[in-house]
């Protein structure tokens, strides 16, 4: 049985500017389950990162209703939120968003403050975390002495900090060459694979979209093509 993780019921997500409307995300309705793949797919503009960080409940929808494990989120107070997303959730992006004045250690031991977490735990799960990507003699570097690539591992090793069911990554490897994307791909499969995290990420690269058994279309804010589990199943009958 596959456990529904996220749902999205009826998303809107519109953005007002003045007089000017921006319709991001018109009627989304999507499951995700435990332990998938996802890759969500699209042309720029198309509502892809507005998707992800709805999923990710960093994005309030304007309409509709947001599932976190069968728990309705969408009207949670900002610091509830924060607080249920810190344990579930770990996101990972394009232009990696460490703390330029933090080292790799400081930066991984980050959001685990948030979560309670003393410092000597925070710090030993950190180096722990650092080890696992590879790290282990760069943790005392600021992102400035690092690569790309390193400060992507970097990236990965904070969203992994309070050990989250669900990773959501956008573009985690579009600032990267295709080698270094290639073993950054590689380390969030592995982190699917052998640690059975549920991994959604946003690409508009199909070497990339390929690491995904399902993979979600998206154009002017609505789902157009969902290669999903069920349709899948009822597809092979
Ligand atoms: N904060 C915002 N305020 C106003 N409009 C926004 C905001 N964020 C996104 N939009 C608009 O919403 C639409 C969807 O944007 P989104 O960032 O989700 O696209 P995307 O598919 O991720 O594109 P890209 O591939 O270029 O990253 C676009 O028209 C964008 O201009
Ligand atoms: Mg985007």
């Amino acid at each position: 049985m596959h456990q529904v993780i996220i749902e999205l019921d009826n998303v809107w997500k519109i953005y007002k500017i003045g007089e000017q409307r921006i319709e991001a995300l018109r009627g989304i309705n999507l499951k995700i389950y435990q332990n998938e793949l996802v890759a969500i797919m699209g042309p720029s503009g198309s509502g892809k990162s507005t998707l992800l960080y709805s999923v990710g409940a960093l994005d309030i929808p304007t309409k509709g209703a947001i599932y976190l494990k069968g728990k309705n989120i969408s009207h949670m107070s900002e610091s509830t939120l924060a607080q249920v997303r810190g344990q579930t959730i770990g996101f990972v992006f394009q232009s990696f968003n460490l703390i330029p004045s933090l080292t790799a250690l400081e930066n991984v031991m980050l959001p685990m403050t948030f979560q309670g977490k003393n410092r000597d735990e925070r710090k030993r799960r950190a180096t722990e975390l650092l080890k696992v990507v590879g790290l282990s003699e760069r943790m005392y570097n600021r992102p400035n002495q690092l690569s790309g690539g390193q400060q992507q591992r970097v990236a990965i090793a904070r969203a992994l900090g309070n050990d989250p069911e669900v990773i959501l990554a956008d573009e985690p490897t579009g600032n990267l060459d295709s080698t270094t994307g290639k073993a950054i791909m590689e380390m969030l499969e592995n982190l699917h694979k052998d640690y059975g995290k549920t991994l959604i990420l946003v690409t508009h690269d199909p070497n990339i979209a390929k690491y995904a058994k399902r993979k979600v279309g998206i154009l002017d804010g609505k789902i157009k093509h969902d290669g999903s589990l069920e349709k899948e199943v009822l597809w092979k009958k």
